[in-house]
């Protein structure tokens, strides 16, 4: 059994299920949940979040490059007979994707007030590259 296929794969789903899933948890429940408190608290408690996750977010751009530039080098970068949609659709996940890692840091530095808008932009950014991926993976049969 090939174990480095399954590690690959096991650090691209883990990172994009921290990254994506993160992103969702705080747009959907962290956010609407803080609405009752004054602004000055919600402030306090956002950046206080906005730290403890960046590391979280860092570790997860780090896996998603590694693991994703592995598996296009490996699998798909020579690769015959991939159907002619493949690279078109690759390269919209590509763009999405640099606005999901840009965004994310971007929205976790202390003190940023756009912060709730930002991240309600990668939520959708993010499913679409859920989306775009399960598409390549049907492409790439
Ligand atoms: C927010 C960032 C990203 C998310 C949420 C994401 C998500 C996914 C998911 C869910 C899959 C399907 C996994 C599977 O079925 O094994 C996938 C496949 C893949 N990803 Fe990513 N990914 C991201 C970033 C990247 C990056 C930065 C690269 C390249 C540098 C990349 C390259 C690939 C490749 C080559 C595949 C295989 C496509 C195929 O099956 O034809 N991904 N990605």
């Amino acid at each position: 059994m090939d174990v480095l296929p399954i590690l690959f794969r096991f650090l691209h789903i883990i990172s994009a299920v921290t990254l994506v899933g993160g992103v969702l948890a705080w747009v959907y429940g962290f956010l609407p949940g803080l609405a009752a408190l004054s602004a000055d608290s919600r402030a306090k408690v956002e950046n206080a979040a906005a730290a403890a996750w960046r590391p979280l977010v860092l570790t997860s751009i780090v896996g998603l490059l590694v693991s994703g530039s592995w598996n296009f080098l490996t699998n798909f970068l020579h690769r015959e007979g991939l159907s002619r949609g493949w690279h078109p659709v690759f390269g919209v996940k590509i763009l999405l994707v640099l606005h999901v890692f840009a965004v994310a840091l971007l929205a976790t530095k202390p003190g940023n007030t756009k912060r709730g808008r930002q991240l309600t932009g990668i939520a959708v950014s993010g499913m679409l590259i859920i989306l775009l991926s399960a598409v390549l993976r049907i492409l790439s049969k």
